[in-house]
């Protein structure tokens, strides 16, 4: 067990450095001058708010996204606005403690609610959007449906569901969630090759409930492999749990923009060819199975170009390490 976190840890550590720059989630300042335009509170036709995953800096790997989508809006019509806002919570990993994560989670879902509301009660036309990425994506899953509960070694405190008929539930136009951690297998709004497995821990029935008035607005994205959020599917890879962005951003941008302008999009109605129907996976050059650490390491050294540098990154990591962990 040990050998398979610090396996995960390493690789983690790796895939993390290599797209510090294009996505914001270091945890240091943003330097994206588009992403840090986009950051604000004014209203907006199009408001996002954007939950990071474990131990990222602000916005985290939704940034690609976010600016995708509203440049999207915005550049349809000149009168539209778009931007998003942070929810503003600690997003600690296991690493900082055995009830940090539940802690950290249970912020999240109060403060997503809190400055949604308060949003929602400033800018009465808004149209609002939600996205989150692990733990980010668990806490997006719980400002709607509702959330707490068992998870890792800890227990997350109860917090309610948002009432989808009255502000600001009756303001969310559309929610899209990547490789969150309490998930549940089969759900109408489940996708990808991953998403008949349950998360780390799965939603109670009662916060399924709370879930099913957002479901047509929802996708609930699940790689196949992603120790995360599809516990138990073959074969493990953690590159898994963090090429959502790099698979799924145009698709995922696609069901925002067109979910948000009032469109009804099916399930895996927005998937574009190569690798992301829902039920097939990418092949992945490595198909090895259950991949132990050294089988991780020759992985990488084989995977070419990044590899000189992978070295210096994977002990720059080291500070970092544990850090996407979930
Ligand atoms: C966005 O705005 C908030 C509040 O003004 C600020 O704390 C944060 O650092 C800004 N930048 C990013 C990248 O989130
Ligand atoms: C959570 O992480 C922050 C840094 O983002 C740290 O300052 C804080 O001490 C951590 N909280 C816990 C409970 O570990
Ligand atoms: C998930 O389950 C549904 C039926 O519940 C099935 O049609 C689909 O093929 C399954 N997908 C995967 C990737 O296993
Ligand atoms: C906006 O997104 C829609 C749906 O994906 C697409 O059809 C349209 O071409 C996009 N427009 C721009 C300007 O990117
Ligand atoms: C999918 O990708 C593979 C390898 O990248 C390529 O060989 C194949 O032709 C692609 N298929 C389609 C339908 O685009």
């Amino acid at each position: 067990m040990k050998g398979a976190i610090s396996l995960i840890v390493l690789a983690l550590s790796f895939l993390h450095t290599t797209t510090i720059l294009a996505q914001c989630e270091a945890p240091v300042p943003c330097k994206d001058a588009e992403l840090n335009r986009l950051n604000t509170t004014d209203c907006q036709t199009y408001h996002a708010f954007i939950a990071r995953g474990s131990d990222s800096g602000y916005p985290g790997h939704l940034g690609g996204l976010i600016k995708l989508i509203c440049h999207n809006f915005t550049s349809e019509d000149s009168e539209t606005t778009c931007g998003y806002e942070n929810i503003v919570y600690p997003a600690n990993s296991t690493a900082w403690g055995k009830d940090a994560w539940c802690k950290s989670a249970t912020i999240g879902a109060e403060a997503g609610q809190a400055q949604m509301k308060a949003y929602a009660e400033r800018c009465l036309d808004a149209k609002l959007i939600v996205l989150g990425f692990s733990q980010g994506g668990s806490v997006v899953l719980d400002v709607l449906g509702g959330g707490g509960g068992e998870v890792f070694e800890c227990v997350q405190g109860d917090t309610p569901a948002m009432d989808r008929s009255t502000a600001p539930g009756s303001n969310v136009v559309a929610a899209t969630v990547f490789g969150a951690v309490r998930r549940s297998p089969s759900q109408p709004y489940s996708l990808k090759g991953g998403r008949n497995y349950s998360g780390t821990a799965s939603r109670s029935a009662a916060q399924l409930a709370g879930l099913a008035p957002y479901a047509d607005i929802l996708r609930d994205y699940c790689n196949q492999g992603d120790p995360i959020c599809a516990v138990g599917s073959e074969p493990v890879d953690v590159a898994r749990h963090l090429d959502y962005f790099e698979l799924y951003n145009e698709e995922a941008k696609d069901f925002v923009v067109r979910t948000a302008r009032g469109e009804r999009v099916g399930v895996g109605e927005e998937e574009e060819g190569n690798g992301t129907a829902s039920g097939t996976e990418v092949t992945r050059a490595s198909g090895t199975p259950t991949p132990s650490a050294t089988q991780w390491n020759s992985q990488e050294a084989q995977g070419g170009a990044s590899v000189g540098r992978s070295v210096n990154m994977i002990v720059i990591g080291g500070a970092f390490g544990a850090m996407m962990l979930l």
